[in-house]
């Protein structure tokens, strides 16, 4: 019996309507092989929500969202948008959706593909076999801890504030997703932070000893945020899944995902307790590429995988996927971002039917 998936697509600002026509012929075309029907809504978000309706996240755009199985977000963002206020740039369309679906896991996979070794600008041999997950918290922390805002101080000096702030719930929520993902992985957890200066990174090195003990089968590690900074360019093949904060985890998700050299390539979760997760690329919108058919749209298809993997659980689908992302590689295809000597470049349409020939072969 075919299986009803109702998908949310936002396709954002720069290249984001580009790689998402491609996820959705993927899916459209993977659908039909696995007997899975994806009714597809589209909704605004970010810099082209703002110019359609005057803010980056517009209410019928949360509802529709919610209402949804899964939600395939592309990129937001763009310069004409960075000179607004705060409070309405395209990134705050991005906290909102991730505050309103409550998603406070965030999957980002950082892993080397032999096919692109040559693109990281880090040695062969210390890159080579790079497999990380980085899950970063992302409804809490420094992010929305309050108090937050410029205040003026007595003397009529402006005093800018936020607070870094974690509750034991909300560390040990995170914790167990963590520690269910490195037991699927090899087991191995580092935790991530900063509790030689900060209370509240004591607080979260105390509650991820205490999980530890319901997963005596994972070795759990701590590290200092600085440290493993360095650590994660110096020896990344030593790190297998990092479990750390907001900030921090924007921070190093953002390192680990250029030591693959191909940040076109990754895909990444962000997941609640329950509701529909948001799948997205980790790349930004590339307004500098926009509308040229030239973005490399496999980090929006890859995270159609993810979304079939971690949203819908049909992983068998997930698998389809990313083979044929892998063949479409074997195959010397290259977006101008990946491209090296030897290698075919294809313009972002091109690799699409590249990878729905390969998915679907036209005998
Ligand atoms: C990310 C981005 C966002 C963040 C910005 C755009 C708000 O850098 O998803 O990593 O800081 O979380
Ligand atoms: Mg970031």
């Amino acid at each position: 019996m075919t299986k009803q998936y109702r998908i949310t697509l936002l396709p954002g600002d720069g290249i984001g309507p580009e790689i998402m026509a491609v996820a959705v012929q993927v899916l459209q075309v993977i659908g039909k092989q696995m007997e899975l029907a994806f009714e597809f809504q589209e909704a605004l978000i970010g810099g082209s929500a703002i110019d359609a309706t005057g803010v980056p996240l517009p209410p019928e755009t949360l509802e529709t969202c919610r209402q949804s199985d899964a939600v395939l977000l592309a990129a937001i963002g763009g310069t004409q948008w960075d000179s607004l206020p705060a409070e309405i740039r395209p990134e705050q369309g991005l906290l909102g959706l991730r505050a309103g679906l409550s998603l406070f896991a965030n999957l980002r996979p950082a892993k080397i593909l032999p096919q692109l070794i040559d693109a990281s600008t880090l040695k062969r041999e210390v890159v080579e076999g790079v497999d990380i997950m980085v899950v970063r918290e992302l409804t809490g922390g420094v992010y929305f801890g309050q108090p937050k805002g410029i205040f003026h101080t007595e003397a009529g000096e402006r005093r800018g504030v936020n607070t870094m702030v974690y509750t034991e719930s909300e560390i040990d929520r995170i914790g167990r997703v963590a520690f269910d993902i490195a037991r699927k992985r090899n087991r191995k957890l580092c935790s991530v932070d900063k509790a030689n200066v900060l209370e509240v990174s004591q607080l979260w090195r105390d509650r991820m000893n205490h999980l530890a003990k319901d997963y005596p089968d994972v070795a759990l590690s701590h590290l200092y945020v600085d440290n493993a900074a360095m650590q994660l360019v110096r020896a990344p093949r030593q790190f297998d899944t990092i479990v750390t904060s907001n900030l921090f985890g924007d921070i190093l998700s953002d390192a680990a995902a250029m030591l693959t050299g191909s940040i076109g390539m990754l895909p990444s979760a962000s997941l609640g307790s329950s509701g529909p997760g948001v799948f997205e690329p980790v790349h930004g919108s590339a307004p500098d590429i926009a509308g040229q058919d030239k973005a490399n749209p496999l980090a929006q298809v890859l995270s159609a995988a993810m979304m079939l993997r971690y949203g819908l659980n049909e992983p068998g689908a997930a698998v389809r996927i990313e083979q044929a992302v892998m063949k479409v590689l074997d195959q010397g295809n290259r977006t101008g971002d990946i491209l090296s000597e030897g290698m075919t470049l294809l313009g972002c349409r091109a690799m699409g039917a590249a990878l729905l020939d390969v998915i679907q072969p036209s005998s």
